[in-house]
């Protein structure tokens, strides 16, 4: 039966690139759409970029540039990530889009007229200079419990404590230092304690869809039984959900509420309707009808374990309750780990996705490698480069491109690219259909990894079948052999490719680029492959061509090296990229006399400076300056000094921060290194901002 499938991944944030996660989610949903349609299903993939909220707002503003355009520059980079890694959305969006708008004041007047929205006067932290209400991360101070200072205003990366701002000690804006005051305003809430919310969502976690399988990975149930108070009969404990904010901010404006508008997260997930609402007008396709809240398209979200909350809990209870069809399913992966280090979420892992097509690494061992190490369950997922040459080059190449490099060759020579099969071909037809329906069902059920070892193991069996029958020893002296060595080579190969081929088929989900290619040059076939070719038995084949490159380990060394330094513009060195003020405001610069200053012995680079920053003690610091100036020029001059530097252990010493100085972007032909020294009236300890 064919069905109709309405796929989406979670919408990125527009104010940055895609990092190594985003690119593995795509894979991952990219995969299981291209397996989908491969059965015959209709599948309506779409994507969005997340375009409001306080941080993009924030960083325009930073730029000097409108939201819009901010999110516009994020926009057009899209493609290049998505088409480099074959990842194929039938559209993308904008939640700052005309539908979003429409559709999500449609849910909430909705949700509204239901009683689900409450309004209630809440005291906020507000920054006074800025004029804004301050989100919990633009607000530091002092921990409440281990006084560490400069900590976020909901949790101490100290001690691990987990407060409210309002309980930080001296806090402070980190838009501009302000100490910010508690200001009362009118906040509105989804009420998703009320009783029919919580009964809802109790079925909506639980319930089996219509073929049996959950709507949730069973640690995804987990969670939400805690949420939902069903763990150990304990009465549901759901927090309304507060989905307004204050002017000024970058969102949807709420109807009837001047200067309100939805919280980013209110409007992210209606981004997915409106990039399909979008995308229905541009094919002609009746959306209302696609997404009728009885009807039979399943709705199947990709996202992290980060944000299940929001798409196991508020979602379906904002659709169900403005009398919208809810979601069928949820697909949680875990976060993408390089060496076993976790990464940031904001800053990416270590590999740029960007990187890795620049250096000309092949998009497709990537979706393998991906493929082979992903299973249906919540678990991260580590890029172990040495793991990943090994895997790519003894699986795809070795064992995959191998049979058809091997065998097409003597087709080719010995039978002008005839393929023909002697004696009974039901038994191979039979075992190539059952490995194909088996992984099938591997994709199906998102365990990808079992799929690829599956697929692996009949390479396997191809490889030691074409192995023990010794091809080579029958085509020596073909042209003179009788009629039945031909034919036992023929068919030796012939069954050979026809494996292949049933590989093929079997790894196009992961691999769509290159079985295209296997497809079109080798078999002649004009179509991509769908799930029941591969029981097909080929009768020619072309002469082989290259298929793919083995992974070069130099490439994953280069894949790590830091990023090159931009290019120089002429005349001098490239702008670094651009950093909003809270990256800067993490630098602390200060004024310091230098009250003694030393050359090294045996360096003859480096001076030793001794600094008053103010803090009732000295500072050493080790300076590479020794080339421009004398111990006794610098004695008693005032410079710039990074403060909160991380100490640096060298042969000669503890270097505790660094002095300010300027250089030339060739300093081979132009060595000059200059100090920095403020203008007169600025006294040791005073910030520069
Ligand atoms: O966590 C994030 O990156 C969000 N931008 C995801 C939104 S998913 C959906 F709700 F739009
Ligand atoms: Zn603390």
């Amino acid at each position: 039966m064919s069905r109709t499938i309405f796929v989406t991944t979670a919408l990125p944030y527009a104010n940055g690139s895609f990092h190594i996660g985003h690119i593995m989610e795509y894979i991952q949903a990219d995969t299981w759409v291209r397996a989908m349609r491969m059965a015959g299903h209709t599948v309506h993939f779409v994507g969005a970029d997340d375009a409001h909220g306080a941080p993009i707002m924030l960083k325009a503003e930073a730029e000097g540039i409108t939201p819009q355009a901010l999110v516009a520059r994020y926009a057009s980079e899209r493609p290049k990530y998505l088409d480099g890694f074959h990842v194929r959305f039938d559209h993308w969006h904008c939640t700052d889009s005309p539908e979003n708008i429409q559709l999500s004041q449609d849910i909430y007047r909705a949700l509204k007229a239901a009683g689900f929205i409450d309004s209630r006067e809440i005291e906020q932290f507000y920054d006074p200079v800025k004029g804004m209400f301050l989100p919990d991360r633009y607000i530091k101070g002092e921990c409440p419990r281990c006084h560490a200072k400069d900590q976020y205003g909901d949790s101490c990366e100290v001690c691990s404590a987990v407060y409210s701002p309002t309980e930080l000690i001296e806090p402070y804006s980190t838009l501009t230092q302000a100490r910010p005051v508690l200001r009362s305003s009118e906040h509105f809430f989804f009420r998703l304690s009320d009783p029919r919310c919580v009964a809802f969502l109790q079925a909506w976690t639980t319930d089996q869809r219509a073929d049996g399988t959950p709507r949730l990975q069973a640690e995804v149930l987990g969670k939400t039984r805690e949420w939902l108070g069903t763990t150990d009969g304990d009465a549901a404990n759901l927090a309304d959900w507060d989905i307004s904010r204050d002017e000024p901010y970058f969102g949807i404006p709420i109807p009837d509420a001047p200067g309100k508008y939805f919280y980013v997260w209110l409007d992210a997930p209606v981004g997915y309707l409106a990039s399909l609402q979008a995308y229905c007008k541009k094919q002609g396709l009746d959306y209302d009808a696609l997404l009728a809240p009885d009807g039979d398209t399943e709705q199947v979200h990709f996202i992290g374990k980060d944000i299940v909350y929001f798409h196991a809990l508020f979602w379906p209870a904002m659709l169900k309750f403005s009398g919208r069809k809810t979601p069928d399913m949820l697909h949680v992966h875990g976060f993408i780990t390089v060496s076993g280090e976790k990464m940031s979420k904001s800053r990416g892992t270590g590999i740029s996705p960007l990187r890795y097509l620049d250096i000309g690494m092949d998009a497709e061992w990537l979706r393998y490698y991906i493929a082979a190490k992903l299973n249906a369950h919540v678990e991260d997922l580590d890029f172990n480069p040495d793991d990943f040459v090994a895997r790519v080059n003894s699986d795809l190449i070795g064992k995959y491109v191998n049979i058809a490099s091997r065998a097409a060759t003597f087709i080719t020579r010995h039978f002008d690219g005839a393929l023909a099969y002697a004696g009974d071909t039901d038994a191979l037809q039979a075992e190539l259909r059952a490995c194909a329906g088996q992984v099938q069902a591997d994709f199906e059920a998102r365990e990808y990894g079992r799929a690829i070892r599956r697929i692996m193991a009949q390479a396997d069996k191809i490889n030691q079948a074409f192995d023990s029958a010794q091809p080579w020893v029958l085509a020596k002296g073909i042209a003179q052999a009788d009629a039945a060595q031909k034919t036992a080579l023929q068919d030796i190969c012939s069954r050979a490719l026809a494996g292949f081929q049933a590989l093929s088929v079997m790894l196009s989900p992961v691999l769509p680029a290159l079985t295209q290619r296997v497809a079109q040059e080798l078999f002649g076939r004009p179509q991509p492959y769908a799930w029941a070719d591969a029981a097909d038995l080929p009768g020619h084949i072309n002469a082989f061509k290259h298929l793919m490159q083995r992974v070069d380990p130099a490439l994953l060394d280069a894949l790590f090296e830091p990023a090159e330094t931009p290019a120089p513009l002429p005349g001098g060195e490239a702008i670094a990229e651009t950093i909003d003020i809270k990256d800067f405001s993490r630098i602390d610069l200060r004024i310091a006399r230098i009250v003694e200053c030393t050359a090294v012995d045996g360096s003859d680079k480096l001076l030793r400076l001794s600094l008053d920053a103010g803090e009732g003690r000295l500072r050493q610091v080790f300076s590479g300056i020794k080339s421009m100036y004398q111990p006794e020029d610098l004695a008693g001059k005032l410079t710039v000094l990074v403060a909160n530097l991380a100490p640096r252990k060298m042969r000669f010493g503890v270097s505790e921060g660094m002095v300010l100085a300027a250089s030339h972007a060739d300093e081979k032909n132009n060595p000059g290194i200059y100090v920095l020294e403020p203008w007169e009236g600025a006294q040791p300890g005073m910030r520069i901002h």
